[in-house]
């Protein structure tokens, strides 16, 4: 840990696109640059500081907010199962039995190429409702590419709409590498604390509890494994568990996973962050999370990137790992 304290004076990338960028740096990988090549490497990149300015380009998105309105308008919804349809990574899209859909965590690579090449191709501009991100780490932040009429970013507290509830509870992100490849030291080289209370904002972290069909979906991201005590208070009993475990160990250990999964005993457990073949190159150092779900006492090897979820069947089951492995969905 050097004593030199990075400047974080936000900066300004001058208006342009993320893909217009040479060599593609954008405003916020710049604040990931903060602890991968460090702010002094990406400040010369960028040929100096200016002011902050806002980069969206959701203006230029096709199709309209027609159905919001009709779901917003609607009086009932339809009763039935929770579609579960996975992007790879940390991206999950639920759709509502009503028909609400959410997309989480849409990935990118990391647009100042510090943290190398991860995706093999550009997150799909998947069509859904609401865009939701956990954190602003570039593999979890892609907000731009699904067509959405609402973006939910690192939203803390409740919302609620058609038959959806969404509760974001404010956490960290795990701080401490558990595996092989000790990233969080990076952060520590260029003068980051990794861990809070000091942490850089791309080190906090939302966990969102989803509530549909009568089925609560806790989506981890990459929060620590041992999150402030008024989390557990807040986030009450959870059927569907999806918990950032690969074979690198890479945000949590097995150990961890395994902890977490004892102490929230949902019914369903759904492993994320890990190489899908589909979406990730080996590049990202992540591994498959298949030697973790075997060494579970309950798994079920998912042939395809969509599932299928009845309130009344998840009630019967008990910590039951179901693994995407390399089925994502590419559209
Ligand atoms: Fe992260
Ligand atoms: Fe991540």
């Amino acid at each position: 840990m050097t004593d030199k304290k990075l400047d974080l004076t936000p900066a300004q990338v001058n208006g342009q696109r993320d893909e217009q960028m040479a060599p593609g740096l954008s405003r916020r990988s710049f604040f990931m640059a903060a602890g991968a090549s460090g702010l002094g490497a990406a400040a010369t990149m960028l040929g100096g500081t200016r002011e902050a300015k806002a980069q969206s380009t959701d203006w230029l998105q096709p199709g309209n907010n027609n159905r919001v309105i009709g779901m917003q308008e609607a009086s009932s919804f339809a009763q039935g199962a929770v579609g579960i349809d996975f992007y790879g990574h940390c991206a999950f899209k639920i759709t509502s039995p009503g028909g609400a859909t959410i997309m989480f965590d849409p990935w990118r690579d990391d647009p100042s190429g510090a943290w190398g090449l991860w995706f093999k191709q550009k997150f799909p501009e998947t069509l859904v409702d609401i865009t939701m991100s956990t954190h602003t780490h570039f593999d979890h932040d892609a907000i731009d590419r699904p067509q959405s009429t609402m973006v939910l970013d690192r939203m803390v507290g409740t919302f609620e709409f058609a038959d959806l509830k969404i509760t974001g509870y404010a956490d960290k992100h795990a701080c401490v590498a558990p595996g092989w490849y000790p990233w969080t030291d990076a952060l520590a080289e260029f003068g980051v604390e990794a861990c809070p209370p000091n942490n850089p904002g791309h080190m906090d972290m939302v966990t969102y509890v989803v509530e549909t069909g009568g089925i609560r979906t806790l989506i981890w991201g990459d929060n620590r494994p041992d999150p402030a005590d008024g989390f557990w208070d807040q986030i009450g009993e959870i059927d569907v568990l999806t918990l950032p475990v690969d074979g690198s160990e890479h945000i949590l250990s097995y150990e961890q996973g395994n902890a977490l999964v004892d102490r929230i005993k949902p019914k369903v457990v759904i492993p994320t962050h890990y190489l899908s073949e589909t979406t990730t190159y080996t590049l990202s150092t992540l591994q498959p999370a298949d030697d973790w779900v075997k060494g579970q006492k309950s798994f079920k090897m998912l042939d395809s990137a969509s599932l299928s979820l009845e309130a009344g069947d998840v009630a019967g089951m008990d910590r039951e790992f179901m693994y995407f492995g390399h089925n994502a969905q590419t559209t």
